[in-house]
């Protein structure tokens, strides 16, 4: 019998024991966390009990999760359908040494990261003028892994936030790119153009928008632009002079690139050291992952969380719920780290998947969310696991009092989740209200929490650069378990390349040129609105 069938049998056997059932064991809660570097990760608010964890990391082992990991880090090209290594780990490990088709890549990657640096520099201590003098604003192009990441960071690390203003445009709809630019000096702002292919249609049509902006107020355009891309030729070609251009090679994954060029506008608001504080958490991650046994790594425990609950127990979505304001992109951002990694329908021998590929995820920072879509969490007829994010402190020590009230939040949800309230205790309650009889009855049931619902928890002690680059670290490595115990290739992408050539052949059908290319009575119902 194989280890998922165990694992589904083990689940039927123990779905109606309670979770709080495991805490019978006083040693629940520390035997079900992994704490690290500051860290801890506490998952015993779900249903895995000993022997389930158990079945999991067999599960993990005989995925050879380890060999897959240490294959990763080594520069093999396990990213089979495209023919590369996958190489973010080397970027922030600038000490390293990785050999990709027998060249170590290391002197590279230290000589871009060296020239960013510079330029950083540069423009924060006013060295590149630009047309004004110096450079107040930067606005980011990109979208997906060129946008995200950055842009995700830029928020959550604000506090450290002392050089130009850090500005993001992605969508292709131009309201994004004039809104964005409408308050900014041209004059007094530099443009980095981010992408990775430099072809993307909604990147390459915003950073024309930009040009002409640029255009109508200095004298040379080109001169406030900078790129970042692994595409060399095209950055010329779009008028971008070599040395603004940043280039990394093509094992380093969209969703993967914030640690190398592509977290260039960071870098320029949040100063060089500070990003390198960002690398070394996430290089320590890297370390952490690579040498701890499975029940004691906290990315392989996330993973083995992950395949619980979507794969064994079937609940096919999960909230990321980070209690703190700056990491309110961040669920977008994992959207894009989980969803187009692991969303694969067959595995790397494209095989159909015999298990479910990765689950939805979704989310909103704390206590935002809990007045808006909590109640389906609470009483919802379906199960949704919860990851919970919380800091020990806060950046405004004089809203202290603030954040502690942020934490007790946190902890409530949990807590509420798996403790619920039954029938009896909302009778309690109503009746106190004076309430008797069948009205009692009906008021009571709807004030009932079934309780019983799984939720994590990582605490860490303050959104730092060092702590942003362990989270985005630790969530990078339980995809990449998860997709390896799938059997997925997390570092590919093919699902999103249909709607791109129907988007190009439908821009003409918008413009009247091709009407023959729409196939389908709804398509051409909404061509005929649209066109008026
Ligand atoms: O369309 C998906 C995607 O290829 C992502 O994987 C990537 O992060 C994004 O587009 C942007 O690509 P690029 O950096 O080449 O513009």
């Amino acid at each position: 019998m194989s280890l998922w069938n165990d694992l589904q049998y083990h689940h039927r056997d123990t779905m109606d024991r309670h979770i709080l059932k495991l805490f019978e064991n006083e040693h629940r809660a520390a035997g079900f966390s992994v704490t690290h570097d500051g860290l801890l990760f506490d998952y015993s608010k779900t249903a895995m009990d000993p022997h389930a964890r158990d079945l999991l990391i067999r599960l993990a082992e005989s995925s050879h999760v380890g060999a897959s990991a240490e294959a990763m880090f080594s520069g093999q090209k396990i990213n089979e359908t495209e023919g590369r290594a996958v190489l973010h780990t080397a970027l922030r490990n600038l000490d390293g040494s990785v050999t990709v088709d027998g060249r170590d890549v290391m002197p590279e990657v230290r000589a871009i990261h060296a020239r960013m640096e510079g330029f950083a520099r540069d423009v924060r201590e006013g060295r590149f003028k630009g047309q004004g003098g110096k450079i107040t604003d930067i606005v980011n192009i990109g979208i997906g892994g060129s946008d995200l990441g950055p842009a995700m960071a830029a928020i959550a690390l604000s506090p450290y936030a002392d050089g130009p203003r850090a500005h993001f445009v992605s969508n292709v709809d131009g309201a994004h790119v004039h809104d964005v630019l409408k308050p900014l000096n041209p004059e007094t702002t530099l443009v980095i153009v981010a992408s990775k292919t430099f072809t993307t249609i909604e990147t390459m049509t915003n950073a024309e928008a930009a040009r002409r902006w640029m255009a109508a107020k200095v004298k040379d355009p080109a001169a406030q632009f900078a790129a970042v891309s692994t595409s060399l030729d095209k950055t010329g070609a779009f008028g971008i002079p070599a040395a603004r251009v940043f280039g990394f090679e093509d094992w380093v994954g969209g969703r993967y690139s914030m640690w190398g060029p592509i977290g260039l506008s960071l870098m320029i608001a949040i100063g060089p050291e500070n990003f390198g504080d960002f690398l070394k958490g996430g290089a320590a991650m890297d370390a952490h992952f690579r040498d701890e046994p499975f029940a004691q790594n906290m990315p392989v425990m996330l993973a083995l969380v992950g395949i619980w609950h979507n794969q064994i127990c079937g609940y096919a979505t999960r909230a990321v719920l980070p209690y703190e304001q700056r990491l309110a992109r961040l669920p977008a951002y994992l959207q894009q780290l989980e969803m187009e990694s692991n969303g694969k329908r067959v595995a790397m021998d494209g095989a159909d998947l015999t298990e479910h590929s990765g689950p939805v995820v979704w989310g909103e920072p704390g206590t935002n969310g809990q007045h808006a879509f909590y109640q389906l969490i609470h009483q919802g007829t379906r199960v949704i696991p919860c990851e919970f994010m919380l800091g020990r402190e806060g950046h405004e020590p004089d809203l202290a009092a603030q954040h502690r009230l942020l934490s007790a939040n946190c902890l409530a949800q949990s807590e509420a989740l798996l403790r619920g309230r039954s029938l009896d205790e909302a009778r309690g309650i109503m009746a106190k209200k004076g309430l008797t009889g069948d009205e009692l009855d009906r008021q009571a049931r709807h004030r009932v929490f079934p309780g019983n619902r799984p939720s994590t928890t990582l605490l860490y002690p303050k959104l730092t650069p060092y702590v942003l680059g362990q989270i985005v670290a630790l969530y990078e490595h339980r995809v990449f378990v998860e997709g390896v115990i799938l059997g997925i290739n997390s570092f590919d992408q093919w699902g999103v390349e249909l709607g791109k050539e129907l988007a190009l052949a439908l821009d003409l059908v918008l413009k009247g040129e091709d009407d023959g290319a729409v196939k389908d009575g709804s398509t051409r119902q909404l061509v005929a609105y649209l066109r008026g």
